[in-house]
Parts: structure tokens; C-alpha cells; sequence
């Protein structure tokens, strides 16, 4: 069975690539094969597995167009169980193109229907969003299972999630009941202040939880990665910022049921 999440959250620069990069990195590591999806015109995720955005010649953008089919542009990377279907800038213009649909659903719905031949292959499919709630994030969201809200430890870091709950709750009761906040992970926590601490509370107080166990912290290796196109676990192994990807990696697949989890499974 494969699982789909999309990494979201409206604010740009919070850690949606740097998670999602990390996470597909670590799970791949662990044996299982996964598909990231870049939908962000940004492209960052596609740059962070070393892939040169500019130079592509078919990406995310032919697929949502249906002009390609997602299995022709699926590409290997150099880490095995690894595989992307990258975005280029083009991508921009592929919004425009799907809000011409007049049916909200089958714009909704295009990410869905193009994915949906290359599921089987993967054990996971995580989609990179780009830093807004329109229709690519809404289609992220329409093909998930769960999502992951990745959160930074900064001044207003809860402004926005209430818009982005209701969206949310939105395309649940509408184009995906099957959807569920799979969890809300705090980043770049910098342990020295206490407005990090703050946030972090007050996240928890909310979420409760749904917030993950791991926080991730500010760490200059995981910011370094991308200009070397390495995910930061492989970029640099020892770094409290690759030990966290791994642990919410853990976190992940435990919950999915994928990695013994004490008590329970020697109930089992
Ligand atoms: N835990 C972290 N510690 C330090 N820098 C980080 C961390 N997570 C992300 N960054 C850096 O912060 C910037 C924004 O992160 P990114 O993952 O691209 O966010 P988003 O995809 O939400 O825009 C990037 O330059 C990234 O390298
Ligand atoms: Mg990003």
C-alpha cells in the first residue's frame, strides 16, 4: 500500500523543502521506495537532490498539463529507493492553465488522476507545496492521505494555520475526506531563546498531539545541503539537524505501522 503526504503551509520559509527532502531521503535510506513530488515552481526540492531545475527538459508541469504521463518523467537519483518527478520555474504557468478548468473539481482533481498510474511502485509519495493555498497546494491536498505541517519557531509562527486548518477542513469535506493532519513539526527551534521555547508551547497547547514528538532545530549543516544538492542527513550524518529528520522519519513510519513501536508491538 502506499502512502501519500504533502508537506504544506502557506508561509514560505518555514521548512516545508527541508523537511520533505530529508524525510524522503531518510526513508529511502531505510529500504523503502519513495517518490517525491515538487509542485513549487521554486523548484528548491528538485535543486536539494541535485538536479538542475534550469536544464530540464520535461518536468511536473508537462504532467499536470497531461502533455507527458508521470511514469516519463519520473527520474532516478543518485540515492537508490530515491526517485523524483522535479518542477521547473514553467511550473508558474501551469496554474494558470488549471484555473481555466471550469469544473473546481477536475481542477482539483488533475495531480490525483496524473499520479495515480505510478502509486504501486512507490511505498511513499511526498509532494513538496509552494508558500500559498491555491490550486497546486489544493491539489497536493486532494491526492494526500495526510499532511505535514511544518512550522518555524518564530513571532506569529501560528498566524496562518487557522486559514490553512480551514482549507484543510475544506477540501476534506468536499474533495478528500480521507485527508488527515498528519502532524504539525516545529522547526528551526533555537534552544537559547525563549521565544523559541514560547512558540514551541504554544504550538503544543494547540496541536497537542497532533504535534510531533521531534522538534527540529536550527542548524547551520541542514541550511549548507542545498548548495551541494545532498539531503542534510546524507550532507552531513552527525548533525543534530540530520538526527531530528531521522527521529521524525521514525515517528513517521512507526505511525504508519512500519517500525515496532515498544509496548505495542510486543503485545502483538
Ligand atoms: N532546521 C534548520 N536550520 C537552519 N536552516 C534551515 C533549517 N530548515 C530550513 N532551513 C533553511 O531555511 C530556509 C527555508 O527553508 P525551506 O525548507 O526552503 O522552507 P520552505 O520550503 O517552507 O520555503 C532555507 O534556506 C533552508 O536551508
Ligand atoms: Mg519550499
Amino acid at each position: 500500500m502506499s502512502r501519500v503526504y504533502a508537506f504544506a503551509n502557506q508561509k514560505g520559509g518555514v521548512g516545508k523543502t527541508t523537511t520533505v527532502v530529508n524525510v524522503a531521503a531518510a526513508m529511502a535510506d531505510a529500504g523503502h521506495r519513495v517518490l517525491l513530488v515538487d509542485i513549487d515552481p521554486q523548484s528548491n526540492a528538485t535543486t536539494c537532490l541535485g538536479l538542475n531545475a534550469r536544464a530540464l527538459v520535461h518536468s511536473v508541469y508537462d504532467v499536470l498539463l497531461e502533455e507527458s504521463a508521470a511514469v516519463d518523467v519520473v527520474q532516478s537519483t543518485q540515492w537508490r529507493g530515491l526517485d523524483i518527478v522535479p518542477s521547473t520555474p514553467a511550473l508558474a504557468g501551469a496554474t494558470v492553465e488549471l484555473n481555466r478548468l471550469s469544473d473546481p473539481r477536475a481542477r482539483a482533481e488533475r495531480l490525483k488522476s496524473v499520479l495515480a498510474p505510478v502509486l504501486a511502485g512507490y511505498d511513499y509519495i511526498l509532494i513538496d507545496s509552494p508558500p500559498s493555498l491555491g490550486t497546486l497546494t489544493v491539489n497536493a491536498l486532494t491526492v494526500a492521505d495526510g499532511v505535514i505541517v511544518p512550522v518555524q519557531c518564530e513571532y506569529l509562527a501560528l498566524e496562518g494555520l487557522s486559514q490553512l486548518t480551514r482549507t484543510i477542513s475544506l477540501v476534506q469535506r468536499g474533495l478528500n475526506p480521507g485527508l488527515a493532519l498528519r502532524g504539525v513539526l516545529l522547526t528551526m527551534y533555537d534552544s537559547r531563546t525563549t521565544l523559541s521555547r514560547q512558540v514551541a508551547d504554544e504550538v503544543r497547547q494547540h496541536f497537542q498531539a497532533r504535534t510531533f514528538d521531534v522538534i527540529v532545530p536550527r542548524s547551520v549543516r541542514l541550511s549548507e545541503a542545498p548548495s551541494y544538492g545532498e539531503p542534510g542527513i546524507f550532507y552531513a550524518p552527525r548533525s543534530s539537524g540530520a538526527q531530528a529528520y531521522r527521529q521524525l522519519t521514525r515517528e513517521l513510519l512507526r505511525g504508519d505501522g512500519l517500525l515496532p513501536d515498544g509496548e505495542s508491538s510486543v503485545a502483538a
